[in-house]
């Protein structure tokens, strides 16, 4: 089925060292779509056993593919881009019913990917090393000259979120391949089985067996195992504040990458285009429900335009759609259970608290209508969380120094937005906020993807964007030649 994906009961199997392959004791965990509880399939639940199959396999293979000229490692991204492109439908429906995206971002998604594919491929082909003469240091001389290359690190373990399970998967792997290393990646489960389908792109691009390896199953269960396996050479995560802090603490002395959780402020000045504002708070706190690092996820307002830019944001929040993830909508169904009551818990501490709901605050099960939440205070947990969902909490300050205090007193520091017709005065307020992006006029969001993109404090430790990316994943190596060296006299 599907060239061996999965077999004719839609139980998907991983990709390891070529080959498809059920957990040997075969365990799998049941998918179930978030829009209507239908079964889509299984993934296998690998045990340490086979995690250590698929670490052994991937080390095997990464001395043959670091051997692998820059421009072969391109053209299997090419190859794949391409057909990835043909899989798009087949692929952005298995993301839709699998994280109940909605159909135009879930295709979105895909393409992003292509493009992401390509870029990698061309920026890793005009990687260079340098070189350096001693005579730059005192004392030094044109004697010595350092050729410094750029080496892979290994075999990259790659764990990426439910919310873009094919990019943030491809965020990891496409830099690592083109950096020479082999990788491991640890997809969500849900989201597992659209990871498969990007490991059958690979595979069918003709990415050498080993390559790249999929281990599916629960990351609380192999999660330990996984992150502390000794074959392992970088760690390069995405997903939450709590999970990455728990790697960092347990994986040791080994290089890692974490994007994590944000609380992205959009600061609202009194001299901004307010209708500009709103539009892009709007599309920024609830495209894909909020399910998005980089959401926005508080406003801070100058009060004396609060009035007239919280009717702008109500104006524009009534005309979104909410329902099926199969039609053209931003509200959808939340991915669990779990979040849908962790984000209605939200709303309900800060209506307790005396924050005024101007839009939504009603639920359905898993789908939450688009709360927009006026006069929230510091003292609400609305004010501080991360979400998740389809929340815009909005806080009345008096002045650009409030904005910015409150700002900073967030945990995170993933990215902030300032709109204001002051050019001047954005770059004053952006050089003050802790975080790893400023936007000035413009939603919160990552890409483009050759963009740096980090968070600091709790958002993360790193630099993803397609150039930072290689380089996180490969190091330097330096060769020095002493040219006054006797042995380079003629005989
Ligand atoms: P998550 O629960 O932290 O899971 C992320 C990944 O880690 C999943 O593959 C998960 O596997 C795995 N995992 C879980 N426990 C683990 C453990 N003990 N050891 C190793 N891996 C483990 O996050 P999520 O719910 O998928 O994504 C939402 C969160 O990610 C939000 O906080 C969001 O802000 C953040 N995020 C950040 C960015 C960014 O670029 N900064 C982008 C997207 C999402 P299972 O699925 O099997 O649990
Ligand atoms: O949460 C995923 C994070 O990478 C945000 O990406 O492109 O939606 O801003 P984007």
């Amino acid at each position: 089925m599907l060239n061996g994906l999965y077999d004719s009961k839609k139980n998907y199997k991983n990709l390891i060292g070529g080959d498809w392959l059920f957990a040997t004791d075969n365990a799998n965990l049941k998918i179930f779509s978030p829009i209507d509880g239908s079964l889509i399939g299984t993934v296998p639940a690998m045990s340490c056993e086979d995690i250590d199959y698929a670490m052994n396999v991937a080390k095997k293979s990464q001395n043959l593919w670091q051997e692998t000229p820059m421009y072969m490692r391109a053209e299997y991204l090419y190859r794949a881009a391409d057909l990835l492109k043909e899989y798009k439908q087949v692929i952005s429906h298995v993301i839709t019913m699998e994280i109940a995206k909605d159909k135009a971002s879930a295709e979105s998604e895909v393409e992003r990917t292509v493009d992401f594919l390509r870029y990698t491929a061309d920026i890793g082909k005009s990687l260079e090393g340098t070189s350096v003469y001693g005579e730059n240091f005192p004392g030094g001389s044109r004697d010595k000259l350092s050729y410094i290359t750029r080496e892979p690190l290994g075999t990259v373990l790659a764990i990426s979120p439910f919310n873009y399970p094919v990019n943030l998967s491809v965020s990891k792997i496409a830099p690592a391949l083109m950096g020479g290393n082999t990788v491991v990646l640890k997809p969500p489960s849900q989201g597992g089985i659209s990871a498969l389908y990007l490991a059958l792109v690979f595979k069918e691009a003709g990415l050498p067996d080993g390559v790249l390896n999929t281990v599916t199953g629960s990351g609380s269960e192999i999660g330990d195992y996984l992150i502390t396996h000794p074959n392992i050479d970088f760690i390069n995560f995405t997903g939450s504040t709590a999970i990455g802090h728990h790697i960092a603490k347990t994986c040791g002395m080994i290089p890692i990458m974490l994007e994590l959780g944000g609380k992205d402020a959009a600061i609202i000045l009194d001299d901004c285009n307010l209708d500009y504002a709103a539009e892009q708070c709007v599309a920024g706190a609830f495209s894909y429900s909020g399910q998005r690092c980089t959401a926005v996820k508080r406003i801070l307002v100058i009060e004396s335009i609060a009035d007239q830019f919280v009717a702008l944001l109500k104006e524009k929040t009534l005309k979104l759609k909410s329902g099926s993830p199969h039609e053209d909508v931003s509200i959808v169904p939340l991915i669990n259970d779990k979040s849908a009551d962790y984000v209605f818990g939200l709303i309900e501490n800060a209506v307790s608290k005396g924050a005024e709901v101007i839009t939504g605050g009603t639920r359905n099960d898993k789908l939450i209508s688009p709360t927009v939440l006026d006069y929230v205070t510091t003292d609400m947990e609305v004010a501080w969380e991360e979400p998740f969902g389809p929340i815009l909490p909005i806080i009345r300050v008096k002045n650009i120094d409030e904005a910015i205090s409150i700002a900073n007193r967030s945990e995170y520091g993933l990215q902030s937005s300032v709109f204001t017709s002051d050019i001047g005065k954005a770059f004053t307020i952006a050089r003050k906020l802790e975080v790893g992006t400023v936007q000035i006029n413009n939603k919160t969001e990552r890409g483009p993807d050759h963009f740096p993109f980090l968070g600091v404090k709790s958002s993360g430790m790193g630099t993803q964007g397609i150039k930072y990316s290689i380089e996180a994943m490969t190091r330097h190596k330096a060769i020095v030649v002493n040219l006054a060296a006797p042995c380079n006299k003629k005989r």
